[in-house]
């Protein structure tokens, strides 16, 4: 592309939502954008382009997206500007119908279309030609091959292992969206962590749907490449200080990754096991391929490997035909696991998934009743996790200022857990060791030591 013609005078804001992946695609965005020579602006309605990196995975984040379009008409029609692009899953899933219900969303371009998209933002200033980068086959791929420089936090970046999910989980869109499994050769990923590094990144986290099938697609010179021997080599970049990973699926939690994980200091003693449920009838009806005795077995495993772990877990209840005595199973299960946090969500029917096709739907307030069940009980059980914390010492990379209170960093311990710590500027993007002094459910207070 010539910059001579898109270059230099032009604005862009940028919106994510979702998940990490969507944060690390719109790190990466923009930096293209800025090496580009485009300008970031903190407002949409003040910008050539509006950016919005979007995300399917329930009905609510798509309809957020879709009343934020809504609020661009009078803007189109009096200046023309801003135009919109539209990316991620929900310009994967819909991106056809919106185009024709806002015509101002000039570019639609799919989650594995990311390496187009500059350059169709910079040609759409051109004309009024909606440009569409969909999947016609969930194999194809083009990444923007970019290292996310200007990132939304200095001292951490993320960096994408794997493409897609083959999983099929009865209820999630993901497969739909994301496309198929495909893992990305190791030297990719060792160079961009280096590179990171060089760029003052203290803590990387690998991204994947599944981080555990990583390198089973492998073949040739890479076969037998898997997850453990990924982490083992990047964690050994010199210069890495924190190695984290998500998210991980129980059916493939294998031993060689604990080792790696207990030989290695520098990766963190944190790891998400999504449960999603603990009745056996539901985990069979969600195709995820293994029981909750199989779970409660890879917990133990894992607890006993890496005393000091900080195990965060996902769950979805109502999902279609639960009982009460389903629901008391996944009920029973956060008490006896006793999970430090749990992304709870209330089962969300997405058009073309096979659980949503079902009759037998809980019904809206059933379900929002049982998710204030669980999160009240997550709530006290958090509770008493953090409360238990008092009193320990802590390294806590403090990574920004605290949304709120003046002189307050804001900063991460090993186990994920995030500290307030009274701390001066200068030592954001460090670790320090901080004496836990205060708690609630979803945080700790610190003072440095
Ligand atoms: N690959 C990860 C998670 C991806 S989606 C895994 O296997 O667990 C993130 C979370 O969104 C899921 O863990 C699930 O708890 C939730 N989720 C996915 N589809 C959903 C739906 N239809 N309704 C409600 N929550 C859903
Ligand atoms: Fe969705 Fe299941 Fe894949 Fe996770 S593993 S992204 S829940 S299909
Ligand atoms: Fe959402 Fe897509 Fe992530 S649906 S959760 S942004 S993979």
């Amino acid at each position: 592309m010539s910059c001579d013609n898109f270059c230099g005078s032009y604005t862009f804001s940028i919106k994510v939502y979702g998940c990490q992946m969507n944060v690390c695609d719109g790190d990466r965005l923009r930096s293209a954008m800025n090496s580009l020579g485009w300008r970031e602006s903190p407002d949409p309605a003040d910008s050539d382009v509006a950016i919005f990196v979007t995300c399917s995975i329930r009905d609510k984040a798509e309809q957020k997206v879709i009343s934020e379009l809504g609020r661009f008409r009078p803007l189109w029609e009096k200046n023309r500007r801003p135009r919109i692009a539209l990316l991620g899953c929900m310009a994967q899933r819909t991106g056809e119908s919106i185009a024709r219900k806002f015509p101002w969303v000039q570019v639609i371009a799919g989650p594995r279309h990311l390496g187009v998209v500059p350059e169709a933002i910079a040609s759409s200033m051109t004309d009024d030609r909606v440009r569409f980068h969909l999947d016609s086959d969930p194999r194809e791929l083009e990444d923007l091959e970019c290292l996310p420089q200007t990132r939304g936090n200095r001292h951490k970046a993320y960096v994408t292992i794997a493409h897609g999910c083959d999983q099929f989980c009865s209820y999630c869109i993901v497969p739909y969206v994301r496309g198929r499994f495909r893992s990305r050769a190791p030297e990719g990923i060792t160079d961009e962590i280096g590179r990171l590094i060089e760029d003052g990144v203290v803590e990387i986290t690998l991204l994947g749907q599944n981080v555990n099938s990583y390198g089973l697609d492998f073949e040739g010179r890479l076969r037998g490449y898997r997850f453990a021997r990924l982490l083992s080599d990047a964690a050994a970049i010199p210069g890495l200080k924190r190695l984290r990973f998500t998210t991980s699926h129980p059916i493939d939690f294998s031993d060689d990754i604990l080792d790696v994980m207990s030989r290695r200091p520098n990766i963190c003693p944190s790891i998400n096991l999504p449960v999603q449920s603990g009745s056996d009838r539901v985990l069979r009806e969600m195709n995820r391929k293994y029981t909750r005795g199989d779970y409660l077995g890879a917990v133990e495993k894992i607890r006993s490997a890496l005393p000091g772990l900080g195990l965060t877990t996902d769950l979805i209840v109502g999902f279609p035909g639960e009982t009460e005595e389903d629901f008391l199973d996944s009920v029973s299960l956060l008490e006896r696991v006793r999970f430090d946090l749990v992304h709870s969500a209330a089962y969300s029917p997405r058009e073309g998934t096979p659980a949503a096709a079902r009759r037998d739907q809980v019904p809206a307030g059933e379900r929002a009743r049982r998710l204030a069940a669980i999160n009240g009980l997550q709530s006290d059980i958090s509770r008493q996790i953090n409360k238990s914390l008092e009193g320990e010492t802590c390294h806590v990379l403090l990574d920004e200022a605290a949304p709120r209170g003046e002189g307050l960093l804001q900063g991460r311990t090993e186990t994920d857990k995030v500290v307030l710590v009274r701390a001066p500027n200068e030592m954001t993007g460090t670790i320090r060791p901080v004496l836990i002094t205060g708690s609630s459910p979803w945080c700790l207070e610190g003072r440095l030591l």
